[in-house]
């Protein structure tokens, strides 16, 4: 067995640790601060929050992140973090407040327009120190080297592990105001992220213990946090299920998040949903593939793990869609609107523009339009 690990981050969890976000700030030399949040985390005063406990620390605030960020948009906080001698960025917010905080850090040392940092290792010099902190529960996006950006109607991602942020501030105090579709998409994401790195070629030890537990922690605590968004418990256990999604991330992802890509833009759909109905059908077809894994897989996802590879792939897909289903997540492409004339475009796309080589399925067109069609139909069929 051979696998190496990188995670610079420094991780603060639990209740109460924003208000210890000043003195992070400090340790890392930070005096003046750009904030990059939405105007709903304004709105709802969770940046002010954050503000007040940044002590001496100066900071602006960029609040036009949107959601599905476009490349532009990363060009907005790129003249923004460069108009002043900012030395710190804080993100606040979901998955795509943060993916732009992360660009922030990386276009304010180095020169150009966002759009030529599109792909992968292109940032010449070290970013500026960051601090993320996330107000759901689900994308990772605090721990990860990616920042997805949509260009020109499709989404494309920034990465770097320089983009790593220095701290992750994860207080599930801030996730208790999400309104309960936010909690479900961000949620289903979360177990997306789990459960593909769990199925990934490239899982380690280290990322399957961190996807195990995460999955466990969301299959048990996702619909109470949607169903009474005050349950404290369950939602300390989302956030600490959405961290080890982002922990185990590393693995990188199979084609769930490929499928999400290539419906997400066209049907304007929020990132979690869009991965999050090609999930059951991902673990139903990935279960041969993924024999020996199968049995553990079962029983984070609460399924007896007695079986063949087969049966537990349908036993952990059908369990996957009746959490989705109680979540109010669509769990087939018909239900999504999807025009059957347009599944094998849809397949071809996502082979051709988002292959995964840790995938231990091979997918082509052909074959991937047969996936697209048992997601349109509702087969767990493999
Ligand atoms: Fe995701």
């Amino acid at each position: 067995m051979k696998f190496s690990y990188f995670l610079p981050t420094k991780l603060s969890f639990g209740f109460g640790t924003v208000e210890g976000v000043g003195a992070e700030a400090e340790g890392l030399g930070g005096t003046r601060a750009l904030v990059v949040t939405d105007k709903v985390m304004v709105k709802t005063g969770i940046v002010g929050r954050v503000g007040s406990h940044l002590g001496g620390v100066a900071f602006d605030v960029f609040d036009e992140v949107e959601a599905e960020p476009r490349i532009e948009v990363a060009q907005a906080v790129a003249d923004k973090v460069r108009s002043a001698p900012y030395d710190l960025v804080i993100g606040v917010g979901g998955g795509s407040s943060m993916d732009m905080a992360k660009v922030a850090s990386g276009l304010a040392t180095n020169r150009g327009p966002a759009r030529s940092y599109v792909g992968s290792n292109l940032f010449p010099k070290r970013p500026l120190p960051s601090i993320m902190v996330p107000t759901t529960a689900g994308t990772g996006a605090e721990l990860t080297v990616t920042s997805m950006v949509t260009v020109d109607g499709h989404k494309q991602w920034i990465n770097s592990p320089l983009l790593l942020p220095s701290v992750a501030v994860v207080d599930p105090e801030l996730t208790m105001s999400m309104p309960p579709s936010v909690t479900a998409a961000t949620g289903m994401d979360a177990l997306c992220h789990n459960t593909e790195a769990y199925l990934s070629n490239l899982a380690s030890p280290i990322t399957d213990s961190a996807a195990i537990e995460g999955i466990r922690l969301i299959v048990k605590n996702l619909e109470k946090a949607y169903d009474l968004g005050t349950d404290r418990a369950a939602r300390e256990s989302m956030s600490l299920g959405a961290l080890m999604g982002g922990i185990a991330l590393q693995a990188k992802m199979v084609y769930g998040h490929s499928i999400g890509y290539t419906i997400a833009t066209r049907f304007k759909l929020p990132h979690g949903v869009s991965c999050g109905l090609p999930l059951p059908y991902i673990i139903s077809n990935y279960a041969v593939a993924c024999g020996p894994k199968m049995p553990k897989l079962a029983e984070a996802f609460g399924v007896s793990p007695a079986g063949d590879p087969s049966e537990l792939g349908k036993a952990v897909g059908e369990k996957a869609r009746s959490i989705a289903a109680h979540v109010k997540i669509p769990t087939t492409l018909k239900e999504l609107g999807v025009a059957e004339g347009d599944l094998s475009s849809l397949a071809e796309e996502c082979v051709t523009m988002y292959p995964r080589p840790s995938s231990p399925l091979v997918f082509d067109a052909r074959s991937m339009g047969l996936l697209y069609r048992r997601m349109w139909e509702g087969s767990l069929e493999a």
